[in-house]
């Protein structure tokens, strides 16, 4: 499904539907007057008979215009109280739009924002993501159309709008970002005998290395030689070898400053391996790839928007599976940086993945920052549920540009503790460390955090994303179908543009 998005000053009235805007008590926006006029009343006429619309945020009211009409259709939008609109009401408005318009036929639509609003470029802007961004479907394995998706849909939208060109500026960089984001979801909805560690990093070459990211694949062979015992622990009871990938995108070519780095846990599917989860809702456990999926969706934001930056992605790909090969509780396997893992639940499999990657990082690149994203813990589920994002960071001034930029994409984060008694919970006994805590299975977000902070060099800006909670859902948002979320992408992708880039 395509949703092509314009915007100019002058209506072109040569779609299917007008979307008029009114405020709560059915206060008209600027651009309803002279439409009522063309209609010869008609919406005044409606509004006054009809007692249902009032202008609630998201009411649609959908009116067949009479013959000789300019469009077939009216859509009358409710946007709520005028003062409560900013860019993020705009961009859940654009998103519920597109869901009350998803089951009918209209299939062009011209979008009268209020030009009253001192922002209304902006608005319009933001209500094109918001609609954008609830477009997205994922239909790769429908061999057909089912009858109710062969149906038309809504597949242009102009905006008429004062200031046309920076509404289209704005909505054009973001729409870079939204590519990303897309890739994303597409890379979490993708079945797991399908997408597993080979085809996962040919995919991610095929994707970024046409947009100038540079693409290196570490094997099998090379991780042993480089010495990955974590990250291959993990692996070895599936017949799907493992893969690492290292994205370097240099798009600030003046620069020789450290590399800002992301890390993804790039688990393709979590039995748990030999400590095998239960049966119901295993399914879900494609899922558990979704920090790598996030990182590889910025990389695509930042080379789509050539962004002034100089940003290292590295995803480790694995399938954790029970077999006569598989890891088993009790190994004790040897980690890149040198430190011993004592091996107590081969389900605590995701932060053996990213102590490799992040050493190696810090190794190879020794990059100013770190960020890491990961489906790492359902306990972060039961603190959070699918709103917040659990974030560990080490310091104030890196987990106030975080913050910051959650709030402005509503990927929001919840800032949680690092703290040294969840490191040393972490120690081994017999072991350098240990996959699971010695005081028990309380606060398994913290102690997961604790485990990953020994494979963080002391003094190294880092922070931790568990996204268990956030990268998949099970029911629509206004701005998110449900299923993969691309959780990650937006608000990476503004914590780059906010603080790092070159202007
Ligand atoms: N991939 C899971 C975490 C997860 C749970 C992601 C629910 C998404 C939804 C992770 O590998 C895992 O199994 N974690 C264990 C850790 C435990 C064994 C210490 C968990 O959370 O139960
Ligand atoms: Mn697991
Ligand atoms: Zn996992």
């Amino acid at each position: 499904m395509t949703l092509d998005i314009t915007f100019s000053k002058a209506p072109h009235k040569n779609t299917d539907a007008a979307v008029l805007c009114f405020y709560e008590d059915k206060e008209p926006s600027a651009s309803v007057g002279s439409l009522n006029y063309e209609f010869h009343g008609f919406i005044d006429h409606v509004l006054e008979k009809n007692k249902s619309f009032t202008g609630k945020v998201g009411q649609t009211q959908i009116l067949m215009l009479p013959e000789k009409s300019p469009y077939s259709y009216a859509i009358l939008l409710g946007c709520g109280k005028k003062d409560n609109m900013d860019k993020l009401e705009a961009e859940k408005l654009g998103g519920k739009l597109f869901a009350a318009l998803g089951s009918t036929n209209i299939e062009s639509a011209e979008f009268y924002v209020d030009n009253d609003l001192d922002n209304s470029g902006d608005i319009a802007a933001h209500i094109a993501v918001g609609l954008k961004m609830r477009s997205y479907t994922f239909d790769l394995y429908k061999s057909k159309p089912s009858d109710e998706e062969a149906e038309k849909h809504l597949s242009d939208v102009h905006f008429v709008v004062f200031d046309g060109d920076a509404a289209n500026e704005l909505y054009t960089e973001q729409a870079c970002v939204l590519e990303g984001v897309f890739l994303a979801r597409d890379l979490v909805n993708e079945p797991p005998n399908e997408l597993y560690p080979d085809v996962y990093a040919k995919r991610i070459k095929e994707q970024l290395k046409p947009l100038g990211v540079e693409i290196e694949i570490l094997d099998e062979k090379k991780m042993k030689k480089l010495g990955m015992g974590a990250l291959l622990a993990v692996g070895q009871g599936s017949d799907n070898a493992p893969r690492m990938v290292i994205m370097r995108w240099k798009g600030d070519k003046s620069s020789s400053d450290a590399p800002l780095a992301f890390v993804g846990k790039g688990v393709t599917f979590d039995t748990g391996g030999i400590s095998l989860k239960p049966g119901p809702g295993m399914e879900e456990m494609k899922m558990d790839m979704g920090g790598s999926a996030a990182v590889v969706g910025l990389m695509k934001s930042l080379a789509l928007r050539k962004a002034k930056v100089n940003v290292v992605g590295i995803v480790g790909l694995v399938e954790n599976m029970p077999s006569a090969r598989a890891y088993r509780p009790a190994d004790i396997v040897t980690s890149y940086s040198g430190k011993t893992i004592e091996v107590l639940n081969t389900d605590a499999e995701g932060r053996l993945v990213l102590a490799d990657a992040l050493s190696y990082v810090q190794d190879v690149y020794k990059p100013a920052l770190i960020v890491d994203l990961a489906t790492l813990t359902g306990a972060i589920l039961i603190a959070l549920g699918h709103e917040y994002c659990g974030t560990f960071v080490t310091d104030d001034a890196l987990w106030e540009q975080m913050d910051h930029a959650g709030k402005d994409t509503d990927e929001k984060l919840w800032r949680m503790p690092l703290d040294e008694v969840w490191k040393k919970d972490m120690e081994g006994t017999i072991s350098d460390t240990q996959n699971m805590a010695k005081s028990g299975r309380w606060a398994g977000s913290c102690t997961a955090a604790g485990f990953l902070s020994h494979f963080i060099e002391e003094g190294t800006s880092w922070a931790h994303m568990d996204i268990a909670g956030t990268a998949w859902i099970k029911s629509d948002k206004d701005t998110t179908p449900k299923y993969g979320t691309g959780f990650g992408v937006r608000v990476l992708d503004r914590f780059v543009s906010q603080n790092y880039e070159q202007s």
